[in-house]
């Protein structure tokens, strides 16, 4: 009788998933669902997501969509209703008109970026990516074999600016990945900024992802801007991520965009079309309705936004050891702890993991953005939990220093 070999304990991982890196965000979610099982009180500080519901009007389309038998595969790009909305969003919004085969939607704003840096990058490329960057993008470079190249930005106050993409360029460089608002920082590049960036890409024969997943979570005087609303001439090389998730609490449906030329968009399908195929048939109505049924959810969520940002502002400003910038963007303030951090406390993720321990309070630990000696504290979570978690913080800094 034929046998067959043991299997060997150790799984033979591709070279090019060995080199990437676990999510530091989701670990943070992992540690807090680790301890509030364990009956814990945690204050969580570490959620990249609306604590809001979905709003109904959304929710009753998805119920209408399922109710149709709207539940079969759709064509990979999505359905035509959905490209519509979002082609019709940025004419209205920024007065660009997209073509349907410039458009097409993905799993989140996520898969949009991964399928336009693997369908871009070779092995020997390098991808720019300001410091700090969202999590997931140095490792769509090292999943394709490519390599990120990092800019730092701090002596901007974490502001990109087109010198400092500048002085990146090598004749190795094929990308650059911008995100603002940013996660982690909370920084909006000035519309100004972004075009000169542009400019300089688009002279230099680089392509652009922009993720504009908080495009509508902007705190005035910060405007809201879309690299769409550049002319023709430098949108030639761009991409641009969208996504649903944040802008109408949807993070669980699953449903973004990529908007980019007709020729990445095919490349783009081939890679979607062999992995995923259509994101999910009912949310990709839901999130017609969500572009074209009333908009005043997003309008009472940043309201919320809003408040929550200026208490936490002020409250981290008064814990010894903290300096906080103002983050003009999305739902995050990125406090630099430096001045907190001592023998025991080395590192800005010693200070998150003895917090969690000591007070259950749950932060981001700033190394996993490429950002050590900051931690990212979401503020979307209640009032309540934002008032319990900084006393909790104040309590461990004077236990500490
Ligand atoms: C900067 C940034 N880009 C993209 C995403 C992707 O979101 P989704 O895939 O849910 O649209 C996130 C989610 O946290 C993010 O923070």
């Amino acid at each position: 009788m034929k046998t067959w070999p043991v299997m060997s304990t150790s799984f033979p991982v591709s070279e090019n998933v060995a080199r990437m890196q676990s999510s530091a965000t989701m670990a943070a979610m992992a540690a807090a669902e680790a301890l509030r099982a364990s009956g814990a009180d945690v204050c969580d500080f570490g959620a990249g997501e609306p604590d809001f519901d979905t709003p109904d009007n959304i929710k009753q389309a998805a119920e209408r969509a399922i109710r149709a038998g709207r539940t079969k595969y759709t064509a990979n790009a999505g359905i035509r209703e959905l490209h519509r909305a979002i082609i019709d969003f940025y004419q209205r919004e920024f007065g660009v008109e997209y073509q349907p085969s410039e458009v097409m939607a993905t799993a989140g704003g996520k898969q949009a970026i991964f399928n336009a840096g693997v369908t871009l990058l070779n092995p020997g490329d390098e991808a720019l990516i300001p410091k700090p960057y969202w999590v997931t993008f140095p490792e769509i470079a090292v999943f394709a074999g490519a390599k990120p190249v990092f800019i730092e930005t701090e002596e901007t106050g974490f502001v990109l600016t087109a010198a400092q993409v500048e002085r990146a360029i090598t004749p190795k460089t094929k990308l650059l990945i911008l995100n603002s608002p940013s996660n982690p920082s909370g920084r909006v590049l000035p519309p100004a900024e972004f075009r000169k960036i542009m400019e300089l890409t688009s002279e230099r024969g680089i392509y652009l992802i922009s993720d504009e997943c908080y495009l509508r979570f902007v705190y005035p005087p910060a405007e809201v801007f879309s690299a769409a609303s550049l002319p023709a001439e430098l949108r030639s090389r761009l991409c641009i991520a969208g996504s649903f998730s944040k802008t109408y609490a949807m993070t669980g449906w699953r449903v973004g965009y990529a908007l980019a030329p007709a020729e990445w968009i095919k490349a783009m399908l081939k890679v979607q079309g062999h992995s995923t195929s259509n994101t999910n048939s009912i949310a990709q109505w839901a999130a017609v309705e969500a572009l074209t049924g009333p908009q005043e959810s997003v309008g009472i969520m940043l309201a919320e936004y809003t408040k929550r940002r200026a208490w936490l502002l002020n409250a981290l400003r008064e814990i010894p050891g903290f300096k906080c910038s103002e983050p003009e963007g999305a739902f995050y303030a990125f406090p630099d702890i430096r001045g907190c951090l001592k023998k025991d406390l080395k590192t800005s993720g010693d200070f998150a993991q003895r917090l969690l321990e000591e007070e259950h309070t749950v932060v981001t630990d700033g190394a996993g953005f490429g950002a050590e000696g900051y931690i990212r504290i979401s503020y979307a979570t209640s009032m309540e939990q934002i008032k319990e978690g900084i006393e909790r913080i104040k309590n461990f800094a004077q236990r500490h220093f």
